[in-house]
């Protein structure tokens, strides 16, 4: 017996919860990835929604009929046949479970699903430095370009999908008139079969899952620098690290960390002090001795040594260029190309060279993203 006459139960209360989840939290993920220091909320969005992705992939072995990968249609014959009743009659009968199109969307959404979320767990190891893969930063750094790109193509590939597969929903919604679209809102199609049935066991399960990946969101997002989003890289304190460098080069700004430029540009800047942008510091200011101290100390520490993402992203974009200042190189320009000119120049900044302005601690080597200051 069905609930109600004509009409069959086919999604219940979770699997609804479960598709809106997917959806928001990619959406809201996608749309946080322009902004960079809305990292640690794209990154929570991201643990929902592959804790989803999960959650779905089991669920089809364990669930329900209409929701077994089991059950789906995946033949190309069916999915052509599928197309072409589409086409040719309008008052087509609707299965109850996923039809060939929506069982080829499930599928390849899960797949594609788990590819982003592979690739951004990685990144955030390997790139950021930071979460519980941040020890993988010291060997696989190099890779972090390729990453970033299979992470935002994948994304992009699955955004256009979701437009193809809102389009169809809205089509059978408008065209067909099957109420599609309310279906994943009351759980009802207008269809022929039985209703679904979803053991107890099964249904806390999925209320279980719910919970987590909505507790998961909010411990990411309240709190900084947690096991999930711990960071592998401590501030540097270059006073106590190199107090000559802390010395002599923090005298009239703070001290720039050496691996936001290579060896040859740090070799450069200490060869040409005597004219240092616009400052004359002779040897009586940097005795020779010191000069060659504190040399060695940038060398040492320079882009090329050091696998933290500016060092990486800096070298990766330079070429063969080896500029005097950071300013000039152009990966700086790009991050910083949507602040307006005259943001630079205002009373707080200054000069774009004054890092420090927006950057809290970035006298200490830090430019993580959840640390740059709203000056503008
Ligand atoms: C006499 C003052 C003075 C001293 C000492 C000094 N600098 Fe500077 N430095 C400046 C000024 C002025 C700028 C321009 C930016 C600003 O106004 O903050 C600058 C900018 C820089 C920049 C940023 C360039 C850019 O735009 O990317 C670097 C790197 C730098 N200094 C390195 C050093 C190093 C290394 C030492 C130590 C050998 C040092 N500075 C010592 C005055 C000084
Ligand atoms: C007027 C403020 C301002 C100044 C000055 C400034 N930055 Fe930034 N920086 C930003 C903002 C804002 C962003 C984020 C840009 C975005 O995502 O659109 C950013 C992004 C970055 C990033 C990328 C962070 C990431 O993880 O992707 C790096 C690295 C960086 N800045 C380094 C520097 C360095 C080095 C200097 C000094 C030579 C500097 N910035 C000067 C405001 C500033």
């Amino acid at each position: 017996m069905n609930r109600k006459e004509g009409k069959v139960y086919v999604w219940n209360w979770s699997a609804r919860i479960i598709h809106w989840m997917i959806a928001l939290s990619f959406t809201s993920a996608f749309i946080t990835s322009f902004f960079e220091n809305r990292l640690d909320s794209h990154v929570a969005l991201g643990f929902i929604f592959g804790m989803i992705i999960c959650y779905r992939i089991i669920w089809g072995f364990i669930g329900p009929e209409y929701a077994k990968f089991k059950n789906f249609k995946l033949s190309l014959s069916q999915l052509i046949g599928y197309f072409r009743e589409k086409i040719q009659n309008r008052w087509r009968a609707i299965p109850a479970g996923h039809n060939p199109a929506s069982s080829w969307f499930t599928i390849w959404a899960m797949g594609m699903g788990t590819i982003i979320v592979v690739s951004g767990v990685l990144l955030l190891g390997i790139q950021e430095s930071r979460g519980f893969l941040s020890y993988l930063n010291d060997d696989y750094s190099q890779f972090a370009p390729q990453l970033a790109r299979v992470h935002q193509y994948a994304s992009y590939i699955f955004a256009g999908w979701v437009v193809l597969h809102i389009t169809g929903v809205l089509i059978e919604q408008f065209w067909h008139k099957t109420h599609m679209v309310f279906a994943m809102i009351t759980g009802y199609k207008k269809t022929q079969g039985e209703d679904t049935r979803v053991s107890r066991p099964l249904t806390l399960f999925s209320f279980f899952v719910i919970a987590i990946s909505v507790l998961t969101y909010i411990f990411v997002v309240s709190s900084d620098y947690n096991f999930l989003t711990s960071k592998k890289y401590a501030n540097i304190h270059y006073d106590e690290l190199n107090p000559l460098y802390y010395d002599k080069c923090g005298e009239c700004h703070k001290t720039y960390p050496p691996h936001l430029l290579p060896k040859e540009s740090w070799i450069k800047i200490m060869g040409s002090l005597e004219n240092h942008r616009g400052e004359k510091i002779t040897d009586e200011n940097i005795s020779k001795s010191q000069r060659q101290s504190i040399v060695k100390f940038l060398v040492e520490n320079a882009a090329q040594n050091s696998t933290r993402e500016v060092a990486v992203k800096m070298m990766a974009t330079l070429g063969k260029r080896r500029p005097k200042s950071i300013t000039k190189t152009p990966f700086w320009r790009e991050v910083h190309k949507d602040i307006p000119r005259g943001v630079f120049k205002s009373k707080a900044v200054k000069d774009k060279s004054n890092c420090f302005a927006c950057h809290r601690y970035a006298e200490y080597g830090n430019f993580d993203d959840v640390n740059i200051k709203q000056t503008y």
